[in-house]
């Protein structure tokens, strides 16, 4: 979908719309969100983009906890309740007050980081996580997920030695955190897009753009 392509498009057309960018760290989501983020704006859109954990004060601070080097013992539960206190914060403070004024939201990482790492990958039962999940952000679905996904060696290398709390659990994890979005991508197909991150970035775009576009028009 090229420049001609995007002048037959509406700039109405993704108003309210809800896009999450989830999945392995090192795997693209935050370059491909930023670039999917600028077509938007370039179209006309009102782009709201927002991290999670993060983007309100109680959330970064959350975040501060989760991901910073610190000696707070933070358990296996705690842990899962402290991201969904964020994400419950999120959607109450931003995103829904964005999508009804008609913006369109694009957020890094949201139901499924939580599903997997600490679901999948964490001893966590995943049905648990999602229904965990679902009270938190009070149903509040996106209208599509991509999910990124790639081997841990090129995450690792893109990822270089600055790694946080979560990143520096060693290549094990790594590897269920990948079986974990794969079965998470096969058995929710309809709201998800599995994205394979080794794929060059313009072509990641272009395919994010069509899915977009695909998305509203259906
Ligand atoms: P991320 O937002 O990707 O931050 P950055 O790209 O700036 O490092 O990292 C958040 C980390 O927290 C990442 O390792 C995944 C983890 N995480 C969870 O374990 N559960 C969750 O619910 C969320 C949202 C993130």
């Amino acid at each position: 979908m090229g420049r001609s392509d995007d002048a037959c498009l509406s700039k109405t057309m993704f108003a309210g719309r809800f896009f999450v960018f989830d999945g392995m760290d090192g795997a693209g989501k935050t370059t491909q969100l930023k670039l999917l983020g600028e077509w938007l704006d370039e179209l006309g859109n009102d782009v709201l983009s927002l991290s999670d954990p993060g983007s309100t004060d109680l959330g970064t601070r959350m975040r501060e906890l989760l991901l910073g080097h610190h000696e707070i013992a933070i358990g296996q539960r705690s842990e899962l309740l402290m991201f969904l206190t964020a994400r419950a914060q999120l959607v109450e403070e931003l995103i829904r007050p964005a999508l009804a004024s008609g913006k369109t939201v694009l957020c890094d990482r949201y139901i499924y980081s939580t599903v997997v790492y600490q679901g999948h990958a964490a001893d966590i039962d995943p049905d648990v996580v999602w229904r965990m999940n679902l009270f938190a952000v009070d149903g509040l679905l996106p209208d599509l997920t991509f999910l990124f996904e790639v081997d841990a060696e090129t995450a690792a290398r893109r990822l270089g030695a600055t790694l946080d709390r979560m990143e520096s659990r060693g290549p094990e994890f790594y590897e269920r955190l990948r079986r974990g979005f794969i079965a998470e991508s096969e058995r929710n197909s309809d709201g998800v897009l599995l994205i394979d991150g080794t794929q060059p970035k313009y072509e990641i775009h272009e395919n994010l753009k069509k899915a977009c576009v695909k998305v509203v028009s259906a």
